[in-house]
This record gives C-alpha cells, structure tokens and sequence, in this order.
C-alpha cells in the first residue's frame, strides 16, 4: 500500500486487516481497515495511529511522504487497542512530538504506556491546533463510544476525523465511499453502517443525537467525514449523518426477525407457521438460527426489525444457552423502540419462553404476551396456533411501527 490523499495534504495511512473475523467478540465477515491519517504541512500531524500487529504498516506508508521523525504533533481521538496499540512506535521513531489528547485518554494512556518521556497536552473541546496552512478544532465525544473519545475537524479542508464513529469494519482495495458503491454496492455500504451502529453504537442513540447536534449548532460544513475503519465518505457524507439520526430516532423496517434455535428441530418446526402467519400480515420476515449464524449478524438482524421474535426450546427448566447468550448480549445494548415475543417447545416443565420475556422486560422492551408454548413437537393443531401467534404479532408490529 502506499498513503492515499484524501484531500489537499492530508493523507490516509493506515492498514487494511482483511482476515480479522473475530474483533473483541465481534464477528467481521468482511474484515476492517484501521484508518489514521497525516496532514503533511509545515508542522505534520499524525491524527491516530493503528492496531499493534500493523505498526510496520502504517510506518511504511508514513514513510512514502516523509521520515517519520519529522512528525510534530500526534492526535490520539481514541485509546481503544485498536488505534492506539502502536503510538509507542510511532513515538520511537518522533521522540519530540506532542501528543493532543483528552483529559480522558491521558489517564487510559498512562496505564497502557510508560508516557513520561513523551509531550502531551490535553485539550477539550473548542481547542485547536495550527499545523501552518490548517486549523484542527478538538471536539470532544465522550460515550461516543468510549469516555476518551473525540474528533478532530480540519476547517479549511471542512474534513470530519470521526475516529469510530460513522465507521464501518469492511476491509476494500478501495478508500471512498462512491470507489466501494462501484465495487460492491450501495447495499453493501448501508449494511456495513448498520452492523457497526448495532453492534457498537446502539447504546448511545441519545448521545449521538445530542453529539450531531453540538456539530451542527457549530455551524461546521462537513466535505469529508474521514473515520477510523472503512470507508471514507466524501461523495455524501451527509448520508451517514442521517442514517446515524434515523437510527437514534428509531427507524427501524416494518418488518419481523425471528431469532431461534431448537434441540430437536421441534421449536424450528414451530419457526415455518408463524413465519407464514407474519408474511400472509403483510410484514417481511427474517428467520436467523443462532448457532448457525455469527452473534454480531443475528444482532444486525434484530436492530433492522421493528418487531422480534425469539425461539427458544427449554433446557433443564430454562432457557436453551445460545438463546440467553443473545438476549444477554441484546440488553447490554440496550435497545430500544422494539416490539418483542418469544415461543418454545418443551418436554418436561416448560421455562424457557418465561425467561425470554422477563428478560425483554429488564430491557425495557414492548412485549406481545403471551408467548406460546408447545409440549415435544408441534402437531397440526399447534401448528395452526403458531400461524395465529405470527398473524396475531404482525398486527401488532403494524400498530407499534405507526409510532415512528
Ligand atoms: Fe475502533 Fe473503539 O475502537
């Protein structure tokens, strides 16, 4: 690779990860980049660095436009492992550089690193830094998504680093969002944002909308939103910007996934009917198998629907362990403005269809009850109360989708 201009001397250098497939928990079928970025002025600035085992990377494409002693400043926006993990190479090879950095991230970087020789100076949000020809102004993120987090916005190139925000973990041959659209697809790219706002950023829906806000009162015209993985957005870095707000503001599809998984096929079985019933609603319907389908995508799956239903057979009295697994991991996300079911099969005492909803009432979900329960394996009877129980919760994702 070689460092790739993104605009007027500021330059991508950063590393493409195309094999990491499981990143901290989260699965990445398509890989992700970890981006930083250099503005070669008179006074060159390295804005993040990269993920440890791509420190030789990033050197090498810092070295395509200069030694790397030469760097002045290095600004830190985020001290997650992976951007930070090869600031220590970096500062071997620019001992008197000056790190830029929150209050936050200062207190993570004297834990992670021996940081006494090093100059930092820890800025706030308001505070900018010259570098000869451009003006960086730090705007401080913190939840967004970790407490350290910030931007940095260069005002005469009217360029967003937006660290991970508005990311996506998609590891291309290409830097821009309309190179990706030309060889992928534009779905490809909108899913990418999904997955990562779903995964990482739900959380945060309202900090993300107090945070766009605080940018938009600054008056800051954005050209180029320039994030920490995937692709760049400058033909329409506006689009990321509202998908980001319709997801804050509950934008969901008038849909339903149905996230199960069975023992002996019984509670699958059960699957088909109220699939059937949710469709002949009128609603699309998404049908994920757990075991069979990566944690972070049966996620995706649930935050693109207004409505789930969760499948889960009872095992010793609760529920089945890769359906708790994702409710587990579902209320650490604390979703929101999502209508929820569940349904079962069971041999013995039943359970597992209880400990569903209870667990979408800690979340604080809508829930349609009762869930439905059928004993061993569904017979033709059952079946038709699984068709009702779908018919019957379509109706009511109908009604709850009208809300938004
Ligand atoms: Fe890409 Fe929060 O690290």
């Amino acid at each position: 690779m070689k460092a790739v201009e993104i605009t007027n001397n500021i330059f991508w250098v950063g590393a493409i990860d195309w094999g990491v497939r499981d990143f901290h928990g989260y699965i990445t079928p398509s890989g992700t980049t970890y981006n930083n970025y250099i503005i070669m002025d008179k006074d060159i600035t390295l804005l993040d660095t990269v993920k440890y085992d791509y420190s030789h990377e990033t050197i090498k494409n810092i070295k395509t436009l200069t030694d790397p002693s030469k760097i002045k400043n290095v600004v830190i926006n985020h001290i997650e492992n992976d951007h930070v993990t090869s600031l220590e190479d970096i500062m071997y090879l620019a001992p008197h550089a000056t790190i830029y950095i929150t209050e936050k991230g200062k207190k993570g970087l004297d834990k992670f690193f021996d940081t006494s020789k090093w100059n930092i100076k820890v800025v706030k949000t308001g505070d900018t830094l010259n570098t000869g020809s451009k003006t960086l102004l730090f705007l401080e993120t913190p939840m967004l998504h970790w407490p350290d987090s910030m931007m940095t916005y260069i005002k005469e190139d009217k360029v967003l680093i937006s660290q991970d925000a508005f990311g996506q973990h998609i590891a291309s041959s290409v830097r821009f969002d309309d190179e990706l659209i030309n060889c992928e697809s534009i779905t490809f790219l909108d899913d990418g944002v999904i997955d990562y706002y779903a995964n990482i950023l739900m959380p945060f829906g309202q900090l993300i909308k107090a945070k766009i806000s605080d940018i938009q009162k600054l008056g800051l015209e954005i050209e180029i939103i320039a994030p920490d993985h995937g692709i760049i957005w400058r033909s329409n870095p506006k689009k990321v910007i509202d998908m980001y707000l319709d997801m804050a503001n509950g934008k969901a599809d008038e849909s339903v996934a149905i996230i199960y998984d069975t023992m002996w096929h019984s509670t699958e079985a059960m699957t088909i009917p109220i699939m059937q019933g949710i469709k002949d609603e009128g609603l699309k319907c998404k049908v994920v198998k757990l075991r069979a389908t990566p944690m972070s995508v049966a996620i995706k799956e649930f935050w693109k629907s207004r409505g789930c239903l969760v499948g889960t057979p009872t095992l010793n009295n609760i529920m089945y362990p890769s359906v708790a697994e994702f409710l587990t991991h579902l209320r650490g996300l604390r979703p929101k403005n999502r209508i929820a079911g569940a349904f079962g099969s069971y041999g013995w005492g039943g359970g597992a269809v209880r400990d569903a909803y209870e667990e979408f009432k800690k979340m604080g979900l809508e829930i349609v009850e009762p869930g439905l329960q059928v004993l061993y394996k569904p017979s033709h009877e059952d079946e038709q109360k699984c068709y009702a129980f779908g018919r019957d919760f379509a109706i009511k994702v109908k009604e709850y989708h009208k809300k938004f």
